[in-house]
């Protein structure tokens, strides 16, 4: 599976859990998992939709097996991110580690994607990566 494809229907399956999260809250009166909705929306629907998009953009990228495993690392940190943060708004302090290992996952993974991003974008204007530009 390609890169982007991953990236967008990963994305629509945490939007519709996200917002399905999002109408039991506002029924219940009860938006103490709040955090984590909020989380799991902006982390798996909207980043993962945004990283859809560049790699779509950017073919000889989206069938790397490095865009592909960006992917799955970014939906393993998501899941483990958002599953902590519930359990620690719900009064559950086990979800520490998994938040506090899904946030860095997530930020290791953002550091990779970011590398991705300067070489290709170098590549495309034609800056030797070796070379700073002016
Ligand atoms: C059916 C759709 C949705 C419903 C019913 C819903 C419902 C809610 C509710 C009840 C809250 C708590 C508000 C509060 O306590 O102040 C909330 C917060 C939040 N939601 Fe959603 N939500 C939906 C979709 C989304 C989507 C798609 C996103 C992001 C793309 C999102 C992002 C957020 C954020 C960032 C917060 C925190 C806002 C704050 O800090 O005050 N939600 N949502």
């Amino acid at each position: 599976m390609k890169a982007s494809s991953l990236s967008f229907f990963a994305a629509v399956i945490a939007v519709l859990i996200g917002m399905s999260w999002g109408i039991v809250m506002a029924i219940s009166k009860d938006h103490s998992a709040m955090p984590a909705h909020a989380h799991l929306n902006l982390l798996g629907w909207v980043s993962l939709f945004l990283f859809g998009i560049f790699y779509r953009l950017h073919p000889s990228l989206e069938v790397s097996r490095t865009a592909l495993m960006q992917i799955w690392v970014w939906i393993i940190g998501t899941i483990s991110l958002t599953v902590g943060v519930a359990m620690l708004h719900a009064g559950n302090q086990a979800g520490e580690p998994f938040a506090g290992i899904g946030s860095f996952v997530l930020l290791g993974d953002m550091v990779l994607f970011g590398w991705l991003v300067v070489r290709y974008e170098q590549r495309r204007s034609g800056i030797p990566s070796s070379q700073p530009a002016e």
